[in-house]
């Protein structure tokens, strides 16, 4: 079965083609972050242009990438949320015309569900059940996946998502947008004890996170700083800060893993691609039996063939959406 995916929720107009559920033979990924970096952040209205600019030159560079016709599509999967409510509007539109006139069902998908299944393409082998901890730039989940399109959300955002408090602690080192690369990188260079910010658990046993009281520690730490005149190591600064966010994943992700008795942890999303982040959980999970799976990294950040892939399981389950389906930017897991 060939699955058409289109995401389109933020930055990346992206168009993938995809066998099976699992099989890539085409991800066409085209990144706006070149434009919008100057302005330290996504531009809706910008990315929205930019997407329908963009759109029909990526379906069919999809196309030639894995030889194929619109004639052999079965099925088109479109991200309906959650995202920039413009640009949902741009894949859905193109998703819904390809759908109407190959006359071939449409699937609308959820982004974040998308971001686990792009573990399904990176290993042939994973299936559920397992616990999934999802990390991007809008949220942060804990999610029990029972089933291939069955999940319990455990934990949530508070506040600011882990990818949101990456990017908005670059900024305030003047290090660009996005920041978690770049963080990630300096990370390796410094010391991660040189400050001591805090680990915000929450009450009680939550599994809901918080990023926000780090940020401000972050950023008040660096004010003090720069009031008394002195050196800032912004190594030192974005190890410790990023010590402090997987302080905070690793212990709750292992905590759940031992409460719901599991022993997979399937990581993705944005932050997935953090090299400390898999470092840490590869140590933790060597020390308690857990295996870890994440995607490669081209499939860690925004891409369609992970929307392809979701939208293939569901179809499979026998849903379908109506032509008349809507985009929702908060849409919930
Ligand atoms: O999943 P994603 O591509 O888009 C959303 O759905 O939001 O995630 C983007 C987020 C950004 O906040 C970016 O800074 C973060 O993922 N990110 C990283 C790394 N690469 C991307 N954060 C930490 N380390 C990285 N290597
Ligand atoms: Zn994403």
């Amino acid at each position: 079965m060939i699955v058409m995916g289109i995401e389109t929720s933020c930055d990346e107009t992206s168009v993938a083609l995809l066998r099976d559920g699992r099989e890539v033979l085409a991800n066409v990924i085209s990144s706006q972050i070149d434009i919008h970096k100057k302005y330290g952040g996504v531009v809706p209205e910008v990315a929205s242009r930019k997407h329908l600019e963009n759109m029909n030159h990526i379906i069919k560079a999809a196309l030639l990438e894995a030889n194929l016709k619109f004639q052999d599509i079965d099925l088109i999967a479109v991200t309906k949320g959650p995202g920039l409510v413009g640009a949902l509007l741009v894949g859905v539109s193109a998703a819904k015309a390809l759908a109407y006139g190959l006359d071939i069902p449409l699937i609308g998908v959820n982004h974040m569900e998308g971001h686990i299944c792009a573990n399904y393409i990176s290993h042939k082998d994973l299936e559920p059940p397992f616990i999934s901890l999802v990390v991007s730039g809008g949220h942060s989940y804990l999610i029990h996946v029972k089933e291939y399109t069955e999940y319990e959300l455990i934990g949530t955002t508070r506040d600011d998502a882990a990818g949101e408090s990456f990017d908005k602690v670059a900024r305030s080192l003047g290090l660009g947008y996005p920041g978690g690369p770049l963080i990630d990188a300096l990370a390796k260079k410094g010391n991660p004890k040189a400050f001591d910010f805090p680990r915000v658990m929450l009450e009680g046993n939550s599994y809901d996170f918080s990023f926000s009281g780090l940020k401000t520690a972050v950023l008040n730490t660096l004010n003090g700083l720069r009031q008394k005149n002195l050196n800032i190591c912004v190594e030192d600064v974005a190890a410790s800060f990023q010590e402090a966010v997987l302080d905070v994943l690793v212990e709750k992700s292992f905590r759940l893993l031992k409460e719901r008795k599991q022993k997979i942890l399937v990581i993705s999303g944005g932050v997935s691609a953090n090299d400390g982040l898999r470092k840490r959980m590869e140590e933790r999970g060597a020390k308690e039996d857990v295996r870890i799976y994440y995607p490669e990294k081209i499939l860690s950040t925004d891409n369609a063939a992970m929307i392809a892939s979701a939208g293939y399981f569901h179809y499979k389950k026998g849903e379908c959406s109506e032509l008349s389906m809507q985009v929702t930017s908060n849409l919930g897991l």
